[in-house]
């Protein structure tokens, strides 16, 4: 009864619970979030959107290892408040902008990020296709998504074993297949050594050159150090682009 309730509580982290819950989240995860960051090889002009931020501690890593702009979503408005206070100074400068909502329904502008990625979230979409589709939207041409799992088969090296109505658990090649079914290609699975005890992968895709093709963003797509080298610019700064109204999948490219 009480870990069905602190698992409820990993996927909805709500209230003085919740916040504890964010807590043991902000130690617990700490090197597969630091493992996926670092996967993330990210450049001084990236413009990043986090899925399921938890207490917001990749966001905090990301700014240090120097993302221009970060953005958050998050199901749960406890963790919202979390996360904001974790990175008051930089949500003020305006270079983090946290909100709360849905994975399948992105509060942003089509082609708006370089890198969009999630960690320990997968496991609570209701249409993981979906969401994996609304982050295509979300991406600039080329750009990346990395999704960070604990495959099924190490979840019994774990104490428990979640309830499978409250988590859904996949192993990697199911994610990577997923990622190819929401249109994503190069995708490929990497294995996290350095994540901890809990040995997590993490699915790696990218979303098709030419689609948006002459967007602002599409020097992002030059390997690490060549931008600077060809002599491209950083795209200008930019404000956070937000979507009118709920986006629509018919806009996906
Ligand atoms: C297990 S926590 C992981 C938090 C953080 N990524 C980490 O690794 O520490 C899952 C987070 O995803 C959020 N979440 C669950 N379902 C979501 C959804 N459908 N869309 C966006 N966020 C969701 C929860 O509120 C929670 O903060």
């Amino acid at each position: 009864m009480l870990k069905r309730y602190i698992a409820g509580k990993f996927r909805h982290p709500d209230g003085f619970s919740g916040r504890l819950v964010g807590r043991l989240m902000a130690t617990g995860n700490r090197k597969a979030v630091d493992w996926t960051v670092s996967l993330l090889d990210i450049e001084a002009d990236d413009h990043l959107l986090e899925v399921g931020f938890g207490p917001g501690v990749a966001i905090e890593l990301a700014r240090r290892a120097g993302a221009g702009r970060i953005a958050g979503v998050d199901s749960s408005s406890t963790m919202v408040d979390v996360a904001r206070r974790r990175n008051a100074h930089a949500v003020e400068a305006g270079l983090v902008d946290l909100r709360c909502g849905d994975a399948a329904f992105l509060p942003y502008a089509s082609r708006t990020f370089d890198k969009v990625f999630s960690i320990h979230c997968i496991y609570f979409w209701a249409n993981p296709v979906r969401a994996l589709r609304e982050f295509q939207r979300v991406l600039v041409s080329g750009g990346i998504v990395a999704v960070t799992i604990l495959p099924k088969d190490r979840w019994r090296e774990h104490k428990t074993v979640p309830p499978a109505d409250l988590f859904t658990l996949y192993g990697a090649a199911e994610v990577a297949a997923l990622l190819e079914q929401a249109g994503f290609h190069d995708v490929r699975v990497e294995d996290g050594e350095g994540s901890g005890k809990l040995r997590c992968a993490c699915i790696i895709g990218t979303k098709r050159s030419g689609a948006g093709a002459g967007n602002a963003r599409e020097s992002a797509l030059m390997p690490r150090g060549t931008r600077a080298a060809a002599g491209v610019a950083a795209p200008a700064s930019r404000p956070f682009a937000s979507a009118a109204a709920s986006s629509t999948l018919e806009e996906n490219t």
